[in-house]
């Protein structure tokens, strides 16, 4: 036993790895050949087009743009910030954030750039003499005038900042709105039913012998919704427990799955989704907590893990977390000892209102209830939207991404100055 922990905290520690691994990439725009600072990508980076300037970053394209004006001369046509933020469909915004959506957020980036200098004097002076430009993305933009007025067109978009930035090589000009390609706008269309696709339905229910209370034959995995077969706090470790749970001896608790390697499988998972990177290390840094929930699934247990997201996590104080146990207590108000998915609990949100959930932190409860056409919860001001469903679901574990972190109501008017929302999109349910 005391080999198999030790294993586990091994395969632990190599997430930290690749953790650090996965966090390099983007920090450095020159790590391949020189890029000038004179530069029209280092100028995009500086300039008041913060919103494009992100997206270019979050979407890893640094790299190649560098590459591309290493050859020619680039055209960057940079919607104005608001045109990313207020004016944006805030559902289509979250699609193109979405990790597993970084290939439609690329195209759409990359259908903003020219690769070759178009200057404001070679524009088409009118809709007659438009002329038709082939993107990074593959995708043609038109390019048009108006000769009564002057203005200037590519797509629909028109052009309010011609020439806004102007380097050996290359420009941008500010236009009011985002150009949409139809790839990507297909891709969003159809996003509802590529994650239908890819859900893992969970069946059957686990008997327990009345005798001994315990698991008859290992579980099948559960119905999302179904009760826990025991009370799990029968099977905790009295506290809960903060310390490393002891090794069990001879005779002890008969393993019925490998709960430790689920965990670690959720754990990593969690890390190569994104944006849950605060939550895993805590997890991973935390290994009494780790070893815990990877023994109550060993023992037929089920758990639902409502995940912080990091812009969520970071809003946590030092003080929040620096108090010994503070970060066990936070997590284990975040785990249900039951198996829902996204759909078990927006259908019993649907259906009641209001839900309370056990948590793990006893006696603590977590309500959900209905808003938005997702679920919410917790109450006011500490309340977290449902933000990236089923990001984990294997029948016994399921891990939920939430946008705030929640605290019991009793903690709340002690938080309440310390907001921990975060949600600025509002997730929908495209049903
Ligand atoms: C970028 O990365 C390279 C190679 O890792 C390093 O030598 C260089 O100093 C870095 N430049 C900046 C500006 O950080
Ligand atoms: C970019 O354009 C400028 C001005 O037209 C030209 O002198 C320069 O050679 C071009 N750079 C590349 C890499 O083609
Ligand atoms: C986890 O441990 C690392 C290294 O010991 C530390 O830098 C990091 O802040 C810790 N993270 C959390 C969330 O406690």
């Amino acid at each position: 036993m005391a080999f198999l922990l030790f294993n586990f905290v091994l395969l632990l520690s190599g997430f930290r790895f690749s953790l650090a691994l996965q966090e390099t990439p983007l920090q450095n725009v020159s790590h391949s050949g020189q890029i000038n600072s004179n530069s029209v990508l280092v100028a995009l980076l500086d300039s008041h087009y913060t919103e494009l300037a992100e997206l270019v970053e979050k979407a890893l394209l640094l790299q190649t743009l560098e590459e591309t004006v290493g050859k020619r001369n680039i055209t960057i046509f940079a919607p104005k910030n608001e045109a990313l933020e207020q004016d944006l469909d805030p559902e289509f915004k979250r699609f193109l954030l979405e990790p597993g959506n970084l290939k439609s957020l690329q195209t759409l980036l990359l259908y903003h750039i020219v690769p070759k200098r178009i200057e404001p004097h070679s524009w088409p002076k009118s809709a007659a003499d438009s002329t038709h430009h082939t993107t990074l993305s593959n995708d043609q933009v038109e390019l048009s005038g108006q000769d009564s007025s002057g203005a200037k067109f590519i797509g629909r978009a028109k052009v309010i900042n011609p020439n806004a930035v102007n380097r050996p090589d290359g420009v941008i000009h500010g236009i009011e709105q985002l150009l949409i390609p139809r790839s990507v706008q297909q891709d969003f269309n159809n996003r509802r039913s590529l994650r239908s696709i890819s859900a893992v339905k969970p069946e059957g229910a686990p008997e327990v012998d009345p005798r001994t209370h315990r698991l008859k034959k290992p579980a099948p995995p559960v119905l999302p919704g179904a009760p826990p077969v025991l009370p799990i706090y029968d099977a905790m470790a009295p506290g809960p427990s903060l310390a490393p749970a002891p090794a069990p001896g001879p005779g002890g608790p008969r393993h019925h799955f490998n709960g430790m390697r689920q965990v670690k499988d959720f754990i990593q998972t969690l890390v190569q989704y994104g944006g849950y990177n605060e939550m895993a290390d805590i997890l991973v840094n935390l290994t009494s907590l780790a070893t815990e929930m990877g023994r109550l699934v060993s023992e037929g247990y089920v758990l639902t893990v409502l995940a912080p997201n990091d812009e969520a996590m970071a809003k946590l104080t030092t003080d929040q977390l620096s108090e010994p146990g503070a970060p066990e207590q936070i997590i284990y108000y975040h785990v249900i000892p039951e198996y829902q998915t996204e759909e078990s609990m927006y259908n019993a949100v649907r259906r009641f209102g209001k839900v309370s959930y056990d948590t793990l932190r006893l006696p603590h409860k977590v309500v959900a209830q209905e808003a938005d056409g997702s679920v919410k919860f917790g109450h006011g001001e500490g309340s977290a939207y449902l933000f990236d469903p089923d990001i984990y679901i294997d029948g016994r574990i399921s891990v939920q991404g939430i946008d705030g972190v929640l605290f019991p109501p009793e903690d709340q008017s002690k938080e309440e100055k310390k907001t921990i929302k975060v949600a600025t999109v509002k997730p929908r349910r495209g049903k």
